[in-house]
């Protein structure tokens, strides 16, 4: 992990709460090597991000070829050539296609009711156990756990082993082989038994969506369907998990002065959400890679051919020729430019319309609610969960 910390004595960034990670300044592209010893170029700007991720000749498809990359070694669902996150192309676009029209930013303002009414069953929920709570087992993770479950058309059993199954798809690597395999050998078997039932019963549903737009398609092989299925159950409701959770130990720990405004004012809790996505990344990776098909100038520099690219959203995130500094300092103004946190370009993130919702209802209504709510310990430090591109409050215990 490259980062710098702005603190006097640096603490093991692994340990270190999202929103206190440091950030190597941006400058242009430039060599770096890869914790495991393997060369890559880092690229930190926020015009230069953006090229790499939009220019069809920066791919992810290569990075999995077996030996080309240091990636190409990773294990779990993240690493499959089958996942659409690592096609390039037309490959790519097909895939897309069987879903993109259901997460356009207006097609998921039509979700708003029914996500907020469970998020106040949630905090019904939340409420009935009673102060202390671990806000993590009471809301950050089933809500997200439900609206995903919703949406794909999950039954009772699926949800419940929704956790376990993302353990193992975003390893950390702790995982052996022989632990791994069976594990996604079951959640792949889900994912393909949920494509049947879909094709034989269509409902109103995401999963059968994807059936019915991909055999209007044509053409594409199962094995991609499943991943595609499986990669949205796991990645839509993990990811968001991490972000509240990331978002709300910042806010209990640092913030208590902005609670009351999140509660009450409902655009303001909006802004909010935008400007906390932008500044507090959900884990501590190096960004993400690409790599480069041909010789290719990005900002003045020429990346060569065959290159792995590591685009640091964070970093540029904080680009001084675009973000003036202290993207925290008014949490409630409006973001400068566009956050690269969900990405730019063909891989743009799918469900980012969907997990802005999440957060700018969770933080307005579990303020509004439970004005008082606070860390039960806040000098405890944080029992970490690490994934692959996440990392993760375990619990958070609080009082109201
Ligand atoms: C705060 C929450 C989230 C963050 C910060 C986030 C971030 C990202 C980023 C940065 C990418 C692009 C990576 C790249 O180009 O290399 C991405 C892709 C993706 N995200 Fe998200 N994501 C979030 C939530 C979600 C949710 C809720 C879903 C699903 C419902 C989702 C589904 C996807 C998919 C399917 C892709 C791959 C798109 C493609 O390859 O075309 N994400 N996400």
């Amino acid at each position: 992990m490259p980062r710098s910390d702005d603190h006097d004595t640096i603490p093991d960034p692994q340990t270190l709460p999202l929103h206190r990670l440091g950030f190597e300044p941006s400058c242009p592209p430039r060599p770096v090597e890869l914790p495991d010893g393997s060369r890559a170029w880092r690229v930190s700007r926020y015009a230069d991000v953006r090229k790499v991720l939009s220019d069809p000749r920066f791919g992810r498809a290569r990075l999995q070829d077996p030996g080309a990359t240091p990636l190409a070694g990773q294990a779990g669902l993240v690493a499959s050539s089958d996942l659409m996150f690592n096609q390039d192309g037309e490959d790519h676009l097909r895939l897309r296609r069987t879903l993109s029209r259901a997460f356009t930013p207006r097609a998921v303002a039509r979700w708003r009711p029914w996500i907020a009414s469970i998020v106040e069953q949630r905090l019904d929920a939340l409420a009935d156990t009673g102060s202390p709570a671990d806000l993590v087992a009471g809301f950050t993770l089933p809500l997200p756990v439900e609206v995903i479950s919703r949406l794909m058309g999950l039954d009772d059993t699926a949800r419940e082993r929704l956790a376990h199954w993302s353990q193992y798809a975003f390893s950390d690597g702790s995982h052996t082989e022989e632990e791994m395999e069976p594990v996604l050998e079951e959640f792949a078997a889900f994912g393909a038994e949920l494509l049947d039932e879909r094709r034989r019963a269509p409902g109103d549903d995401l999963t059968s969506m994807v059936v019915r737009e991909a055999d209007d398609e044509g053409g594409i092989p199962e094995q991609q369907l499943i991943d595609l299925v499986c990669g949205l159950v796991v990645g839509g409701h993990d990811s968001t998990m991490t972000m509240l959770n990331n978002v709300l130990l910042y806010l209990l720990g640092e913030r208590q002065e902005c609670w009351a405004r999140l509660g009450s004012d409902e655009q303001a809790a909006e802004a909010a959400a935008e400007r906390l996505l932008h500044a507090i990344p959900l884990g501590d990776d190096w960004g993400t890679a690409r790599h480069a098909a041909t010789d290719t100038e990005v900002g003045g520099v020429v990346i060569p051919a065959g290159s792995v690219v590591m685009a640091d959203c964070g970093a540029a995130n904080r680009d001084p020729d675009v973000f003036p500094p202290g993207p925290l300092d008014d949490l409630f103004a409006p973001l400068e430019s566009p956050t690269l946190s969900f990405g730019a370009g063909p891989h743009y993130c799918l469900g980012a319309w969907l997990a802005r919702l999440e957060l700018q209802l969770s933080l307005h209504r579990l303020a509004a609610r439970f004005p008082g709510l606070r860390l039960e310990c806040p000098a405890d430090p944080v029992v970490w969960r690490q994934g692959t591109t996440f990392r993760s409050a375990r619990h958070i215990a609080v009082v109201w």
